[in-house]
């Protein structure tokens, strides 16, 4: 592909930009420097730099975001900052979107892609593939509120009763809970209509795929193969039970 056309890829800009960021002997090729926008490169692997700032190439944009309270999952934000603001340009013009939404209070893991077979795959609730989340409840939970959320709860303007795919106790006031679906304020309205209340929402896994504990509150780090691997479909596939605290 010619040099211009792979720069445009990786959001470094319009056609004309990328063009003239190489001419101006901006952009170097895996160490060398080219002055020719047109040059021909193959893709894969290829690393280049542009005013120092070290790339590599890649055909779809896959990351995670540690996403903290008081942002919302939407490019015009109404009444908090947008999650958008905490990515770099170059993200921003590849038109990444969130692979499903966290309200504006929830914190944790948050997918971002431009691969809209991979954004399909995460949100449709065909797939089953878990969504893990550490509740801390108003109200003490018991076993019965365990059994309830796992036998499944009506929730208004759904035909059936919604049924956790796993719910266990952590604490007397924290739970975590595994849901298939995404739906708008699942979670809360689950423990609702099971009379108890959330207070605070942590999304810590989504398939075989945990939060990394050393992506810090409001970073974001591209996803590794494996770790896009794990984020695979199926009950199989559930992250370990995270430790009690
Ligand atoms: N369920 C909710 O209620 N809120 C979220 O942000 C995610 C799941």
């Amino acid at each position: 592909m010619q040099l211009f056309r792979i720069l445009q890829s990786q959001g470094l800009g319009s056609r004309r930009d990328c063009r003239d960021l190489i001419r101006r002997q901006h952009v170097l090729c895996d160490g060398v420097l080219v002055t020719d926008p047109e040059q021909e490169f193959d893709c894969e692997n290829l690393r280049f730099s542009v005013d120092g700032q070290a790339y590599r190439y890649r055909q779809y944009a896959y990351l995670v975001l540690h996403k903290p309270a008081g942002y919302e999952c939407s490019r015009q934000p109404r009444d908090h900052l947008s999650v958008f603001s905490l990515l770099p340009e170059t993200l921003l013009n590849r038109a990444v979107q969130c692979v499903g939404r966290l309200d504006q209070d929830t914190t944790g893991l948050l997918l971002f892609s431009d691969d809209g077979r991979f954004i399909h795959t995460h949100t449709s609730p065909k797939k089953q593939i878990g969504k893990t989340y550490q509740v801390t409840c108003k109200h003490p939970i018991t076993p019965e509120l365990v059994e309830q959320l796992l036998a499944g709860v009506q929730l208004h303007d759904e035909p059936a009763p919604l049924p956790a795919r796993q719910c266990r106790a952590l604490s007397e006031y924290r739970l975590e809970l595994v849901i298939n679906e995404g739906k708008y304020h699942q979670v809360k309205r689950m423990l609702a209509a099971a009379s108890n209340r959330v207070e605070s929402l942590h999304r810590c896994g989504i398939g075989g795929y945990v939060l990394p504990v050393d992506l810090t509150v409001g970073a974001w780090k591209w996803l590794a193969p494996d770790e896009l691997a794990a984020l695979k479909i199926g009950p199989e596939n559930d992250p370990p039970p995270s430790p009690k605290s």
